[in-house]
C-alpha cells in the first residue's frame, strides 16, 4: 500500500470523467466540450442541464420537451410542505432543503429507487432537478409561516424559481442574471459535494441519497456556504461605513489570520476563477442602475484589490454571486440552497457516470493509533 498522503486529496486524480474539467492553461471551465462561460452568455440554464444530464445541447424539439418535463415535474407533494411547516422556525433553509430532499425519496416507487440502472437513476435525477426550486422556496417560506407558492412555468425555470421565492414576477434582466448564476453554479468537476455524491452513488445508494450527501457537503463555508458568508461580509462592510471601511475590514481579519470567504480555490488558488470574471460584468450593470448597488460594487472592488495585494488571491464565484443574489433581493440563508439547485444538474451527470461504470469508492487510511491493546483484566461490559 502506498503511504504517500496528500492532505485534502490535493491534485489527486480519482476518476475519469467526460462531464467537465478545469482547464487552467486556457483559464476555462469545460463542460462536455463547451466553455461554461460561453454557455452562461449564450444559452439558458435548462439547456445546460440537458447538456449535463443527456450529454448534448438540446435540439429545438428536445428543448421544448425538456422544458415541458421540468414544468410537469416541478410541483411538490403536499406531505413535503406539511413536514416543512412543522420544522422549528429557526431551522436553516439549507437543513430544511436537505430534509425535504430526503422526504421526496419516500414519494418514489420503492422498486424504481432500488433499480441500479442508469435509466432509473436518470428518471429520479430529473425529478429532483425539476422539484429543487419549489422545494428550496418552500423550505424558506414554510419555515416563516408564509404561503408556499406553486411553480409558474410560464416564467421559465429561472423566472419561476424567483417567483416562488419572492412572490412576484421579476424583470427580464434580473431573471437573466439569475439564470447566468445558475449556469455558473451548474457544474465544476470534482468539487467536494460532487465527489461526495459519487462516493454515495458508488455504494449503489439511490440518487436521492447521493444528492442528500452532496447537500451535506455543500453546506460548509469552505464550499457552498461561502456565498452566504460573502453576502454577510458585504452587509457588515456596509454597516461599518461602506467603501471607506472595506480595506480596513479585510486587513483586520487577515491580521487575525481569518479567511475572507469568496476568495481562493483549491484548484485555481492564485488564478482568476472565470465565473467571477464573468459575473463582475453583471455587478457593473446593477451599479449603473442604482447608486446603492454602485456603493456595494465599489466595496467589492476594494475587497478584491486588497486581497490581491495582501494575499495574491482572486475572488471565486461565490464572491460576486453572494453580492448579486443580495442585489436581486434573495434572503441570505437561501443562497447556498440555490447553489445546490443549480449544482444538482452537474451532480446528476456525475452520479450517472458513476453508475455507468461503477466500482465502490473505498480508499485506505494510514493508521497512526496504538495497537495490541486489550481490555484490562476484570473489565466489566457496560449494562446498556
Ligand atoms: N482568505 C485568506 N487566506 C486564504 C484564503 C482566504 N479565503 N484562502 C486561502 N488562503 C490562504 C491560507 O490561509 C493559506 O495561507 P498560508 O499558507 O499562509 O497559511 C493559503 O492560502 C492556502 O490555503 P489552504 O487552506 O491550504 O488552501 P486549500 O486549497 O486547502 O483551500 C479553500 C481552498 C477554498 C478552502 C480556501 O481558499 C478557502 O478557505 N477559501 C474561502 C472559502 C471559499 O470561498 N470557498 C469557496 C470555494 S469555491
Amino acid at each position: 500500500m502506498t503511504e504517500e498522503i496528500r492532505p485534502g486529496l490535493q491534485d489527486v486524480v480519482v476518476a475519469r470523467t467526460e462531464v467537465s474539467t478545469l482547464d487552467l492553461e486556457r483559464e476555462r471551465i469545460v463542460v462536455r466540450g463547451y466553455d461554461l462561460i460561453e454557455l452562461a452568455r449564450t444559452v439558458r440554464f435548462p439547456d445546460v442541464a440537458h447538456l449535463l444530464l443527456r450529454g448534448h445541447l438540446p435540439s429545438s424539439e428536445e428543448q421544448a420537451a425538456f422544458c415541458r418535463e421540468l414544468a410537469d415535474l416541478a410541483g411538490l407533494p403536499d406531505g413535503v410542505v406539511d413536514v416543512l411547516r412543522r420544522l422549528p422556525r429557526d431551522t436553516h433553509p439549507m437543513d430544511a432543503q436537505r430534509t425535504a430532499l430526503s422526504l421526496l425519496a419516500g414519494y418514489e416507487d420503492p422498486q424504481a429507487l432500488e433499480d441500479p440502472s442508469v435509466e432509473a437513476a436518470e428518471r429520479a435525477l430529473m425529478r429532483i432537478l425539476a422539484r429543487a426550486p419549489a422545494l428550496t422556496a418552500a423550505s424558506y417560506r414554510a419555515l416563516r409561516g408564509e404561503p408556499v407558492l406553486e411553480p409558474n412555468p410560464g416564467l421559465g425555470f429561472a423566472g419561476s424559481f424567483l417567483w416562488m421565492i419572492q412572490g412576484r414576477p421579476r424583470e427580464p434582466e434580473i431573471v437573466a442574471v439569475f439564470d447566468r448564476i445558475l449556469t455558473c453554479y451548474s457544474e465544476h468537476e470534482l468539487a467536494a459535494s460532487t465527489f461526495t455524491a459519487r462516493v454515495a452513488a458508488s455504494t449503489l445508494a439511490d440518487p436521492y441519497a447521493a444528492v442528500v450527501a452532496a447537500a451535506a457537503a455543500l453546506k460548509g463555508p469552505l464550499h457552498g456556504g461561502a456565498n452566504e458568508a460573502a453576502a454577510r461580509m458585504f452587509a457588515q462592510i456596509r454597516m461599518a461605513g461602506g467603501e471607506r471601511a472595506a480595506e480596513a475590514y479585510v486587513l483586520e481579519r487577515l491580521a487575525r489570520r481569518e479567511r475572507i470567504m469568496g476568495f481562493g480555490h483549491r484548484v485555481y488558488m492564485h488564478r482568476p476563477d472565470p465565473r467571477a470574471v464573468l459575473l463582475r460584468e453583471d455587478l457593473e450593470a446593477f451599479a449603473a442602475r442604482d447608486p446603492d448597488a454602485a456603493e456595494m460594487v465599489r466595496c467589492y472592488d476594494v475587497v478584491v484589490e486588497t486581497m490581491a495585494r495582501e494575499k495574491g488571491l482572486h475572488p471565486n464565484a461565490d464572491l460576486p454571486i453572494g453580492l448579486l443574489l443580495h442585489l436581486i433581493g434573495i434572503p441570505v440563508e437561501l443562497m447556498t440552497p440555490i447553489f445546490l439547485c443549480a449544482r444538482i444538474a452537474g451532480i446528476a451527470a456525475h452520479v450517472l457516470e458513476q453508475r455507468a461504470d461503477n466500482r465502490l469508492i473505498r480508499p485506505r487510511a494510514a493508521y497512526e493509533g496504538p495497537s495490541g491493546l486489550a481490555p484490562p483484566e476484570g473489565f466489566t461490559p457496560s449494562a446498556c
